[in-house]
Protein backbone atom coordinates (compact mmCIF):
# COMPACT_ATOMS: atom_id res chain seq x y z
CA UNK A 1 0.00 0.00 0.00
CA UNK A 2 1.55 3.54 -1.19
CA UNK A 3 -0.01 5.68 1.65
CA UNK A 4 0.86 9.27 2.55
CA UNK A 5 1.07 10.69 5.61
CA UNK A 6 -2.91 11.63 5.86
CA UNK A 7 -3.46 8.46 4.88
CA UNK A 8 -4.35 9.11 1.05
CA UNK A 9 -3.20 6.79 -1.54
CA UNK A 10 -0.09 8.09 -3.49
CA UNK A 11 -0.03 8.02 -7.06
CA UNK A 12 3.58 10.40 -7.57
CA UNK A 13 5.97 8.12 -9.33
CA UNK A 14 3.75 5.86 -11.07
CA UNK A 15 2.29 5.82 -14.72
CA UNK A 16 -1.28 6.29 -15.92
CA UNK A 17 -1.56 2.98 -16.65
CA UNK A 18 -0.04 1.70 -13.04
CA UNK A 19 -2.00 4.21 -11.86
CA UNK A 20 -5.29 3.57 -13.29
CA UNK A 21 -4.99 -0.12 -12.29
CA UNK A 22 -4.05 0.76 -8.44
CA UNK A 23 -7.22 2.91 -8.43
CA UNK A 24 -9.59 0.19 -10.02
CA UNK A 25 -7.93 -1.86 -6.94
CA UNK A 26 -8.85 0.63 -4.26
CA UNK A 27 -12.28 0.99 -5.82
CA UNK A 28 -12.71 -3.02 -5.71
CA UNK A 29 -12.14 -3.86 -2.65
CA UNK A 30 -14.43 -0.39 -0.88
CA UNK A 31 -17.22 -2.37 -3.56
CA UNK A 32 -17.71 0.91 -5.45
CA UNK A 33 -20.21 0.35 -8.40
CA UNK A 34 -18.42 0.23 -11.47
CA UNK A 35 -14.06 0.48 -10.77
CA UNK A 36 -12.42 0.38 -13.31
CA UNK A 37 -14.92 2.67 -15.26
CA UNK A 38 -14.45 5.38 -12.28
CA UNK A 39 -10.82 4.85 -12.34
CA UNK A 40 -10.46 5.50 -16.30
CA UNK A 41 -12.94 8.74 -15.73
CA UNK A 42 -10.75 10.24 -12.43
CA UNK A 43 -7.37 9.22 -14.41
CA UNK A 44 -8.45 10.95 -17.56
CA UNK A 45 -9.73 14.02 -15.84
CA UNK A 46 -6.76 14.36 -13.62
CA UNK A 47 -3.98 14.52 -16.38
CA UNK A 48 -6.13 15.99 -19.19
CA UNK A 49 -5.19 12.55 -21.50
CA UNK A 50 -7.58 11.30 -23.68
CA UNK A 51 -8.77 7.23 -23.60
CA UNK A 52 -6.50 7.24 -26.81
CA UNK A 53 -3.82 8.49 -24.69
CA UNK A 54 -4.09 6.46 -22.19
CA UNK A 55 -3.74 3.56 -24.31
CA UNK A 56 -0.95 4.27 -26.52
CA UNK A 57 1.19 6.64 -23.92
CA UNK A 58 0.21 5.40 -20.82
CA UNK A 59 3.43 4.22 -19.34
CA UNK A 60 4.56 7.54 -18.81
CA UNK A 61 4.73 8.86 -15.53
CA UNK A 62 2.51 10.89 -13.68
CA UNK A 63 3.20 15.07 -13.36
CA UNK A 64 3.45 15.78 -10.00
CA UNK A 65 0.07 17.96 -9.67
CA UNK A 66 -1.56 15.29 -11.47
CA UNK A 67 -0.80 12.70 -8.99
CA UNK A 68 -1.65 14.75 -6.07
CA UNK A 69 -4.98 15.26 -7.96
CA UNK A 70 -5.80 11.76 -8.21
CA UNK A 71 -5.28 10.88 -4.33
CA UNK A 72 -7.51 14.01 -3.68
CA UNK A 73 -10.05 12.24 -6.32
CA UNK A 74 -9.39 9.00 -5.05
CA UNK A 75 -10.45 10.01 -0.90
CA UNK A 76 -13.45 11.96 -2.87
CA UNK A 77 -14.67 8.76 -4.70
CA UNK A 78 -14.20 6.14 -1.49
CA UNK A 79 -16.35 8.80 1.03
CA UNK A 80 -19.26 7.90 -1.25
CA UNK A 81 -19.17 11.47 -3.54
CA UNK A 82 -20.43 10.56 -7.35
CA UNK A 83 -18.24 11.44 -9.84
CA UNK A 84 -20.01 13.90 -11.79
CA UNK A 85 -19.76 15.95 -8.44
CA UNK A 86 -15.82 14.98 -8.10
CA UNK A 87 -15.34 16.60 -11.74
CA UNK A 88 -18.39 19.00 -12.03
CA UNK A 89 -19.63 17.97 -15.42
CA UNK A 90 -21.19 15.13 -17.03
CA UNK A 91 -21.10 14.41 -20.37
CA UNK A 92 -24.68 14.26 -21.93
CA UNK A 93 -25.88 13.55 -25.57
CA UNK A 94 -21.85 13.88 -26.87
CA UNK A 95 -21.66 17.09 -24.87
CA UNK A 96 -19.91 18.27 -21.28
CA UNK A 97 -22.63 19.56 -18.86
CA UNK A 98 -21.69 21.76 -15.61
CA UNK A 99 -23.62 20.19 -12.79
CA UNK A 100 -23.67 21.02 -9.39
CA UNK A 101 -24.89 20.14 -6.55
CA UNK A 102 -28.57 22.22 -7.16
CA UNK A 103 -29.16 20.28 -10.56
CA UNK A 104 -29.66 16.69 -11.42
CA UNK A 105 -26.44 15.37 -13.02
CA UNK A 106 -28.48 14.30 -16.25
CA UNK A 107 -28.88 10.36 -16.79
CA UNK A 108 -27.64 8.61 -20.49
CA UNK A 109 -31.41 7.33 -20.03
CA UNK A 110 -32.57 11.04 -20.61
CA UNK A 111 -31.05 10.80 -24.28
CA UNK A 112 -33.51 8.78 -25.58
CA UNK A 113 -36.16 11.92 -24.24
CA UNK A 114 -34.01 14.01 -26.71
CA UNK A 115 -34.20 11.64 -29.85
CA UNK A 116 -38.39 11.50 -29.31
CA UNK A 117 -37.98 15.30 -28.68
CA UNK A 118 -35.64 15.41 -32.35
CA UNK A 119 -38.36 13.13 -34.13
CA UNK A 120 -41.09 15.30 -33.44
CA UNK A 121 -39.69 18.17 -34.44
CA UNK A 122 -38.11 17.00 -37.70
CA UNK A 123 -40.91 18.04 -40.19
CA UNK A 124 -40.91 21.62 -38.95
CA UNK A 125 -39.35 24.92 -40.13
CA UNK A 126 -38.88 27.04 -37.15
CA UNK A 127 -39.49 24.63 -34.16
CA UNK A 128 -40.62 26.19 -30.57
CA UNK A 129 -40.06 23.69 -27.99
CA UNK A 130 -40.79 24.29 -24.12
CA UNK A 131 -38.52 22.56 -21.54
CA UNK A 132 -40.31 22.00 -18.37
CA UNK A 133 -38.34 21.61 -15.01
CA UNK A 134 -35.06 22.24 -16.80
CA UNK A 135 -32.31 21.51 -14.58
CA UNK A 136 -29.02 21.48 -15.76
CA UNK A 137 -30.99 22.54 -19.46
CA UNK A 138 -29.36 19.09 -20.76
CA UNK A 139 -32.78 18.58 -22.64
CA UNK A 140 -33.08 21.70 -24.40
CA UNK A 141 -29.55 22.94 -25.38
CA UNK A 142 -29.02 19.21 -27.08
CA UNK A 143 -32.30 19.83 -28.75
CA UNK A 144 -31.28 23.02 -29.53
CA UNK A 145 -27.51 22.18 -30.57
CA UNK A 146 -28.99 19.52 -32.49
CA UNK A 147 -31.30 21.46 -34.60
CA UNK A 148 -30.27 24.56 -35.43
CA UNK A 149 -33.50 26.43 -36.69
CA UNK A 150 -34.99 25.83 -32.99
CA UNK A 151 -35.66 28.12 -30.32
CA UNK A 152 -36.71 27.17 -26.81
CA UNK A 153 -37.40 28.29 -23.49
CA UNK A 154 -36.79 26.12 -20.21
CA UNK A 155 -38.20 26.62 -17.23
CA UNK A 156 -37.70 25.37 -13.48
CA UNK A 157 -38.78 26.08 -10.01
CA UNK A 158 -35.16 26.71 -9.09
CA UNK A 159 -33.27 29.72 -9.70
CA UNK A 160 -29.86 27.68 -8.75
CA UNK A 161 -30.67 24.93 -11.68
CA UNK A 162 -31.52 28.29 -14.00
CA UNK A 163 -27.94 29.72 -13.63
CA UNK A 164 -26.48 26.13 -14.17
CA UNK A 165 -28.75 25.98 -17.52
CA UNK A 166 -27.64 29.68 -18.44
CA UNK A 167 -24.32 28.97 -17.98
CA UNK A 168 -24.42 25.50 -20.02
CA UNK A 169 -25.95 27.16 -22.79
CA UNK A 170 -23.83 29.93 -23.04
CA UNK A 171 -20.83 27.12 -22.67
CA UNK A 172 -22.59 25.51 -25.61
CA UNK A 173 -22.97 27.82 -27.94
CA UNK A 174 -27.13 28.12 -28.10
CA UNK A 175 -27.79 31.15 -25.48
CA UNK A 176 -29.16 33.01 -28.55
CA UNK A 177 -31.78 30.49 -28.92
CA UNK A 178 -32.72 29.62 -25.20
CA UNK A 179 -34.33 31.78 -22.43
CA UNK A 180 -34.76 30.40 -18.95
CA UNK A 181 -37.52 31.65 -16.42
CA UNK A 182 -38.39 30.83 -13.05
CA UNK A 183 -41.85 29.11 -13.37
CA UNK A 184 -44.23 26.25 -11.34
CA UNK A 185 -44.58 24.41 -14.61
CA UNK A 186 -46.44 26.72 -16.98
CA UNK A 187 -47.20 29.65 -14.36
CA UNK A 188 -45.22 31.96 -16.09
CA UNK A 189 -45.07 30.57 -19.47
CA UNK A 190 -46.56 32.41 -22.65
CA UNK A 191 -47.11 31.39 -26.05
CA UNK A 192 -47.61 28.17 -27.99
CA UNK A 193 -44.75 25.26 -28.65
CA UNK A 194 -44.24 23.09 -31.39
CA UNK A 195 -43.02 20.53 -28.98
CA UNK A 196 -42.96 20.41 -24.69
CA UNK A 197 -40.86 18.39 -23.34
CA UNK A 198 -40.11 17.24 -19.37
CA UNK A 199 -38.44 14.40 -17.26
CA UNK A 200 -40.25 15.92 -13.96
CA UNK A 201 -39.87 14.63 -10.62
CA UNK A 202 -41.44 10.81 -10.66
CA UNK A 203 -40.19 9.31 -7.64
CA UNK A 204 -42.90 7.42 -5.04
CA UNK A 205 -42.53 8.63 -1.37
CA UNK A 206 -42.15 4.87 -0.95
CA UNK A 207 -39.67 4.50 -3.32
CA UNK A 208 -37.74 7.81 -1.90
CA UNK A 209 -37.07 5.60 1.08
CA UNK A 210 -34.65 3.19 -0.94
CA UNK A 211 -32.84 5.23 -2.95
CA UNK A 212 -28.99 4.92 -3.07
CA UNK A 213 -27.28 7.09 -0.78
CA UNK A 214 -25.29 8.60 -3.03
CA UNK A 215 -28.57 10.04 -4.91
CA UNK A 216 -30.19 11.43 -1.59
CA UNK A 217 -27.33 12.74 -0.64
CA UNK A 218 -25.94 14.38 -3.77
CA UNK A 219 -29.32 14.97 -6.12
CA UNK A 220 -31.67 17.83 -5.35
CA UNK A 221 -35.10 16.57 -3.75
CA UNK A 222 -37.21 18.97 -5.93
CA UNK A 223 -35.72 16.95 -8.23
CA UNK A 224 -36.85 13.66 -7.38
CA UNK A 225 -39.83 13.53 -5.44
CA UNK A 226 -42.81 12.45 -7.46
CA UNK A 227 -45.71 12.75 -4.76
CA UNK A 228 -47.58 9.49 -3.19
CA UNK A 229 -47.37 7.87 -6.58
CA UNK A 230 -45.00 9.30 -8.46
CA UNK A 231 -47.24 10.87 -10.63
CA UNK A 232 -48.28 14.31 -9.33
CA UNK A 233 -46.12 16.27 -12.10
CA UNK A 234 -47.52 14.12 -14.95
CA UNK A 235 -50.93 15.34 -14.12
CA UNK A 236 -50.18 18.75 -13.84
CA UNK A 237 -48.02 19.14 -16.93
CA UNK A 238 -50.35 17.09 -18.75
CA UNK A 239 -53.89 18.44 -17.74
CA UNK A 240 -52.93 22.17 -19.04
CA UNK A 241 -50.89 21.35 -21.87
CA UNK A 242 -52.92 21.78 -24.67
CA UNK A 243 -53.15 25.41 -23.95
CA UNK A 244 -49.25 25.64 -24.50
CA UNK A 245 -49.33 23.45 -27.63
CA UNK A 246 -49.63 24.40 -31.26
CA UNK A 247 -52.48 22.49 -32.93
CA UNK A 248 -50.11 19.08 -34.14
CA UNK A 249 -47.80 19.95 -31.65
CA UNK A 250 -46.35 16.66 -29.42
CA UNK A 251 -45.42 16.42 -25.81
CA UNK A 252 -42.81 14.23 -24.38
CA UNK A 253 -41.87 13.10 -20.95
CA UNK A 254 -39.73 10.46 -19.16
CA UNK A 255 -41.25 8.21 -17.14
CA UNK A 256 -39.85 5.83 -14.67
CA UNK A 257 -39.80 2.03 -15.24
CA UNK A 258 -43.37 1.00 -13.71
CA UNK A 259 -45.07 4.41 -15.31
CA UNK A 260 -45.99 3.15 -18.89
CA UNK A 261 -49.36 2.54 -17.65
CA UNK A 262 -50.54 5.31 -15.73
CA UNK A 263 -49.02 7.66 -17.68
CA UNK A 264 -50.44 6.54 -20.67
CA UNK A 265 -54.25 6.52 -19.10
CA UNK A 266 -52.96 10.25 -18.31
CA UNK A 267 -52.58 10.71 -22.12
CA UNK A 268 -55.87 9.05 -22.93
CA UNK A 269 -57.41 11.29 -20.50
CA UNK A 270 -56.36 14.86 -21.39
CA UNK A 271 -57.21 13.45 -25.35
CA UNK A 272 -53.90 13.08 -26.79
CA UNK A 273 -53.53 10.99 -29.99
CA UNK A 274 -51.13 9.27 -31.70
CA UNK A 275 -49.97 8.10 -28.74
CA UNK A 276 -46.61 6.11 -28.06
CA UNK A 277 -44.81 4.23 -25.33
CA UNK A 278 -40.81 4.43 -26.14
CA UNK A 279 -38.06 1.76 -24.61
CA UNK A 280 -34.43 2.76 -23.68
CA UNK A 281 -31.41 0.65 -24.44
CA UNK A 282 -31.77 -1.58 -21.63
CA UNK A 283 -35.41 -2.60 -22.60
CA UNK A 284 -37.21 -0.61 -20.45
CA UNK A 285 -40.21 2.03 -20.94
CA UNK A 286 -38.78 5.08 -20.76
CA UNK A 287 -40.43 7.74 -22.87
CA UNK A 288 -44.35 8.59 -23.31
CA UNK A 289 -45.50 11.17 -25.98
CA UNK A 290 -48.32 12.41 -27.73
CA UNK A 291 -49.86 14.61 -30.20
CA UNK A 292 -52.30 17.54 -29.41
CA UNK A 293 -55.26 18.02 -31.94
CA UNK A 294 -56.92 21.34 -30.50
C1 LIG B 1 -35.77 15.04 -12.69
S1 LIG B 1 -35.18 16.72 -12.71
C2 LIG B 1 -34.82 16.90 -14.43
C3 LIG B 1 -33.70 17.84 -14.74
C4 LIG B 1 -33.29 17.85 -16.22
N1 LIG B 1 -34.39 18.21 -17.07
C5 LIG B 1 -32.75 16.49 -16.61
O1 LIG B 1 -33.47 15.72 -17.25
O2 LIG B 1 -31.60 16.18 -16.27
C6 LIG B 1 -36.69 17.62 -12.48
C7 LIG B 1 -36.55 19.13 -12.49
O3 LIG B 1 -37.85 19.68 -12.28
C8 LIG B 1 -37.75 20.82 -11.44
N2 LIG B 1 -39.06 21.02 -10.78
C9 LIG B 1 -39.59 20.33 -9.74
N3 LIG B 1 -40.81 20.79 -9.46
C10 LIG B 1 -41.07 21.79 -10.33
C11 LIG B 1 -42.18 22.66 -10.55
N4 LIG B 1 -43.29 22.58 -9.79
N5 LIG B 1 -42.11 23.56 -11.54
C12 LIG B 1 -41.00 23.65 -12.33
N6 LIG B 1 -39.91 22.86 -12.17
C13 LIG B 1 -39.95 21.93 -11.18
C14 LIG B 1 -36.61 20.48 -10.47
O4 LIG B 1 -36.06 21.65 -9.91
C15 LIG B 1 -35.66 19.72 -11.41
O5 LIG B 1 -34.72 20.59 -11.99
Amino acid sequence: MRAHTDGQISYSGLSARSAKRLMTKQFREAQVSFPEEDAMELILAATGMSRTDLTLDGQALLEPEDANKLSNFEAQRLSGEPIDSILGWREFYGRRFKVTKDVLSPRADTELLVQCGLKALSEKMVPTCLDLGTGSGAILISILSECKDATGLGVDISEDALSIARKNARDLGVINRAGFIRSEWYGSVMGKYDLIVSNPPYITDKAMKELEPEVIQYDPDISLRGGPDGLEAYRAILSESATYLKPGGYIWVEIGYDQAEAVHSLFVQNDFVDIDVRKDLSGQNRCVGGKNLS
